[in-house]
């Protein structure tokens, strides 16, 4: 491989999410293995901004790949998104003589490499790290498969008291703007109903479906509702709403919030994190840039950057339709 990058730096930005160190790792020791410089930066680019950068070798990867969180911290830089700001991360870049950079994160992030590249023709590369799953060109973010298996895990646990006093509880899960998560816990954790932000089916029918259960002789329910969802109602007000047309029922609300974005990741995140981490420095070292990798049909590929932040991963109709076969 004709080498024209001898010196890149990795860093997480954004939302965490668990395989960023698995990812970090990948990235770190492929750099070694070719022999490139690899650098650490603190904090994604508010640490660029800062010069908070630390170099890393294949050993100080250590004992990493089952940790959650990110060793390099993450951040969002709001500072990076004047012009002052990414001046001064170039100038700290040039000066420690990074050629390359690693983008760990979410679209937020790959927006911020885009910018830079554009005004500094600085090589970048993104690897997708967000549970939400919402990037186009992979079936799948880092952390997702580990954020499903929390929520569904938790969703179980719910179920547990939810039959023991034939209750209804509204589960909230993550996705500020996909269902992603939802809906696949939703079918995961076989839960009666699941509102997303790309399907608003309107509360009516959501109302209409939990009586049909409740006739047909189910004593508990379960609602996944997605952090973003589109009803027009926040969980506790939809659970009012219940409570108020279905006095039948005792409702409960359970936030999940952010033990979603924690915990060790599962093997599908670590194998992911260390397939892209290869390829992301294959490709900066052979003079690549501006493209985020990622896995359609488990193979990893290239996205255009830009391509990747506008484009839409849609949700899967089929497994709506199962969802709806499974409330039988
Ligand atoms: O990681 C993505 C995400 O989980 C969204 O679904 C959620 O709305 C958001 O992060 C919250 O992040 P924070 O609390 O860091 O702003």
């Amino acid at each position: 491989m004709g080498q024209k990058v001898k010196k890149i730096a990795v860093m997480t930005s954004g939302g965490d999410s668990p395989g960023m160190n698995a990812a970090i790792r990948s990235v770190v020791r492929a750099a070694a293995y070719y022999r490139t410089e690899c650098i650490g930066i603190y904090r994604g680019y508010q640490g660029m901004i800062e010069g908070d950068f630390t170099p890393m070798s294949a050993r100080s990867v250590n004992n990493i790949i089952h940790k959650g969180g990110t060793i390099l911290k993450s951040a969002r830089s709001k500072e990076f998104m004047t012009k002052e700001g990414r001046a001064k991360a170039y100038e700290n870049l040039k000066e420690e003589g990074i050629e390359g950079l690693v983008i760990i994160g979410g679209d937020g992030s790959f927006t911020g490499g885009v910018v830079f590249n554009s005004e500094y023709n600085f090589p970048v590369i993104g690897i997708p790290g967000t549970i939400d799953n919402d990037i186009y060109g992979t079936s799948h973010t880092l952390g997702y498969d580990t954020a499903l298996n929390t929520a569904m895990e938790a969703i179980d646990k719910i179920r547990d008291t939810a039959s023991s006093h034939n209750r209804l509880f509204f589960v909230e899960v993550m996705g500020r703007d996909a269902g992603f998560i939802a809906l696949n816990t939703g079918v995961g954790a076989g839960a009666e109903e699941i509102l997303i932000p790309e399907e608003d089916l309107g509360l009516e029918r959501m109302l209409e479906s939990l009586k049909k259960s409740r006739r047909s002789g189910k004593s508990s329910s379960i609602v996944v509702v997605a952090e973003g969802d589109k009803s027009g109602k926040n969980v506790y007000q939809l659970a009012d709403y219940v409570e108020e047309n279905m006095p039948e029922y005792e409702v409960r609300v359970s936030v999940l919030g952010h033990m979603q974005r924690g915990g060790s990741p599962t093997c599908f995140d670590r194998v992911l994190a260390s397939r892209l981490g290869v390829r992301a420095v294959e490709l900066l070292i052979d003079g690549k840039s501006n493209v985020m990798v990622g896995l359609k049909d488990n193979e990893v590929v290239s996205t255009d950057l830009e391509k990747a932040i506008k484009g839409q991963n849609s949700i899967d109709k089929e497994l709506l339709r199962v969802s709806d076969i499974m409330t039988t």
